[in-house]
């Protein structure tokens, strides 16, 4: 997948939105089990597995290590790790899929010693790990830095009480599962909470560690002596499913989001509701009914609970469509706007300032040609162009097969009108 050419699409307006659309699992939680089952020896069956190119690629950074990854059958993924791997992170993988920075802590855990190479930035904005290193340094970890490459060091970590400055998802994700083979007992304070790390915390407790407290703010871990390899099936990819969901509020119509866990996207069914949306939990996931027309509401993007970053682009699609003026706050990646000159070059009327934006609605947009500059904006892109005149040519397209699997067959089986080119 890593080889997949830069692929185009194209967009047209079209009926109103009508079907059920499946979840697939959750790429931000898929990525750090993965990264887990370096941990132990043995065999992993992961089910609900989203076919993506990172997850192909985290696939491959395994697979460099000396593990074995396959895919069966459609949504499963078996993980055969051997009793010795190279606990090393190439440039080449670790700069495709930056989350792979979450290999460092378990590898060096499990390892006694992790060579990653350093993440470097992304289109959003620079990728900070200091956080990660100063709490694995709490376990007693020596790490160094020389040509691009960081060395992390330790015959046996030591139980810690880490806080971090930040509720950073990658950072909690890391001192976890360094944390799970330390000796004694470890405190994270100021934990992010997001759904992906209580599916982290709970696959870890299946390979046997003694976790408590993921989800919330304080987690406690006691460490044990040994992990083994376990079977784990993915929570439902919420950014997806916000994904669909955008989509029906910006086209119209009315869409069951299939396995989706309403319960993980409490704030985001609140705002949309605010913005005229329908959009409650049902027997088969969520169900959403979109409005004549949107109404504007303010947003502000937080840690979890609050509305996550990754909301943002596909919220500011829908507000550029909406009745009225929206300020939109970022609080978590300062130059997360990029994609605002690409809707502009569709007739949207909105202006940055700092991390804020201004959205101003207008009935409709007008296809143009743009860029996708990451997989959210790239989907952000796609979702305009439902509701914009004539034709949106979104280029650069292999960003958005980051994240999101079969993402026009399931826009198609809804009845939009989108196409690669
Ligand atoms: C973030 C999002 C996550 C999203 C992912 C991919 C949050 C809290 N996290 O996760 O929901 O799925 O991007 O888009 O919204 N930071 C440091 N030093 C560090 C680590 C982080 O300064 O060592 C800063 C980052 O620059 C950022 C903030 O802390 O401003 C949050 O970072 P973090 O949660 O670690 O980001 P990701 O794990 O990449």
């Amino acid at each position: 997948m890593s080889d997949t050419p830069p692929s185009t699409i194209v967009v047209r307006p079209g009926p109103p939105l009508q079907g059920v659309v499946p979840i697939a699992g959750a790429k931000n939680a898929v990525l750090k089990l993965l990264a887990a089952t370096t941990l132990a020896e043995g065999r992993f069956v992961l089910r609900n597995v989203p076919d993506i190119a990172d997850v192909a690629w985290m696939g491959e950074l395994l697979e460099a290590m000396g593990m074995r990854v396959d895919r069966p059958r459609a949504g499963e993924l078996v993980v055969d790790r051997p009793a010795v791997i190279v606990p090393e992170a190439p440039y080449e993988l670790v700069e495709k899929t930056r989350a792979s920075i979450v290999v460092l802590g378990p590898l060096l855990a499990r390892c006694g010693v992790a060579r990653v190479s350093l993440p470097g930035g992304d289109d959003f904005g620079p990728r900070p790990i200091d956080m990660h290193l100063r709490a694995l340094e709490a376990l007693g970890a020596t790490i160094d830095v020389a040509h691009g490459m960081l060395e992390a060091r330790a015959t046996r970590l030591r139980g810690a009480r880490i806080v971090l400055e930040f509720p950073s998802v990658g950072a909690t994700e890391n001192t976890l599962m360094a944390a799970v083979l330390a000796r004694g007992t470890t405190t994270i304070e100021n934990a992010a909470r997001e759904p992906e790390i209580v599916d982290l915390a709970e696959f870890l407790v299946r390979m046997g560690a003694r976790i408590r407290g993921a989800g919330t703010s304080t987690v406690e871990i006691e460490g044990v002596d040994e992990l083994v390899a376990a079977d784990h099936t993915l929570v439902p990819d919420r950014i997806e499913a916000a994904t669909y969901l955008a989509a029906t509020a910006v086209a119209g119509g009315e869409v069951v989001l299939g396995g989706a866990r309403a319960d993980h996207m409490d704030l985001l069914l609140r705002k949309v509701e605010q913005m005229g949306v329908s959009a409650v939990a049902c027997s088969e996931g969520v169900r959403v009914v979109a409005p004549e027309r949107l109404r504007a509401v303010d947003v502000s993007t937080l840690p979890y609970p609050g509305l996550a970053t990754d909301y943002k682009p596909l919220l500011v699609a829908s507000l550029a469509v909406a009745d009225g003026v929206a300020i939109v706050t970022e609080n978590i990646f300062a130059g997360r706007f990029r994609y605002v000159d690409e809707l502009v070059r569709m007739g949207a009327d909105i202006r940055t300032e700092g991390h804020h934006a201004v959205v101003r609605g207008r009935e409709r947009l007008s296809g143009a040609r743009v860029r996708a500059h990451d997989i959210r904006a790239g989907a952000a892109l796609v979702v305009a162009g439902l509701r914009a005149e004539g034709e949106t040519v979104v280029a650069d397209a292999h960003h958005i097969d980051r994240g999101y699997e079969r993402f026009i067959d399931k826009l198609t089986a809804l009845g939009a009108s989108v196409e690669r080119r």
